[in-house]
């Protein structure tokens, strides 16, 4: 059923735009909000738009918690394709966060359990996620949620998939480089949040965007299901929303 707030946009720029307008709302309401957020190229409008717009003087993040959806297993926080740099040079360096307000999974943790336990305290004693952003992958992963035969709940090591080591693999010098498991917050991690904004761009996502948004909800599409999630809004741009429906 299509009950998801779909807008649709003509320019992956103009996406971010309209992200950042989800965003600034929740800000405004609740300036100590938390906020999840997301890493990949779709977000990047997102985040240059939230920058120039605190440099405005319009949003303030002084205030604001963030919480990463996912991290690289075995990557070093300062390594050059970690989650953690990519936030600390695509966002968090250039506003006005505190940097003890922005957790990132610990790539490098040896203790999984206790590392992934303690993430997921770390939101509830925040209050839970007030706004989430996703991006998808190509098989319709969200975070690192790959293809799966249940939906993992919580925060949780994960194995990649060759796809989504092949689509990232345009980061890393060679595909070998790519690390093989990841650390994601769960579906029930992200299902939890109070509003979910999803940002899509691009035609090589107008099919899994398709199956994710009208196909059955399966593990094996994880991002289907939103369809349960009573707040979800997809911004997506022309080309990736050609297959749906009335659009
Ligand atoms: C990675 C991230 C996801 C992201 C996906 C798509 O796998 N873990 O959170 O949504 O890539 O990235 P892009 O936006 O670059 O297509």
């Amino acid at each position: 059923m299509l009950h998801w707030n779909v807008i649709k946009t003509k320019t992956p720029e103009e996406a971010g735009k309209l992200a950042a307008d989800q965003f600034e709302a929740v800000l405004r309401a609740k300036p100590a909000c938390v906020i999840g957020l997301a890493t990949g190229s779709t977000p990047l409008p997102l985040y240059r738009e939230l920058i120039a717009r605190e440099q405005r003087g319009e949003l303030d993040f002084s205030r604001v918690r963030s919480a990463n959806l996912d991290e690289y297993k075995g990557l070093a926080p300062d390594h050059p394709q970690s989650y953690r740099r990519f936030m600390q040079e695509n966002l968090f360096d250039h506003i006005s966060i505190r940097p003890e307000n922005t957790i990132v999974p610990d790539g490098l943790a040896e203790d999984v359990d206790a590392m992934c336990r303690a993430y997921e305290r770390r939101i509830e004693d925040w209050g839970g996620v007030d706004i989430q952003l996703l991006g998808i992958g190509h098989d319709g992963h969200i975070g690192f949620n790959e293809p799966c035969d249940d939906f993992p709940a919580w925060t949780h090591e994960v194995a990649l998939t060759e796809m989504t080591r092949r689509a990232n693999q345009r980061f890393f010098a060679s595909l070998d480089e790519v690390p093989t498991a990841a650390f994601t917050m769960g579906i029930g991690t992200v299902m939890a949040a109070k509003k979910i904004v999803m940002m899509v761009t691009g035609k090589d996502k107008a099919e899994i965007l398709y199956k994710a948004f009208c196909g059955p909800v399966t593990p094996k599409v994880p991002a289907s299901i939103l369809q349960f999630h009573p707040d979800v809004t997809l911004i997506c741009d022309e080309a990736a929303a050609t297959l749906l429906p009335g659009k």
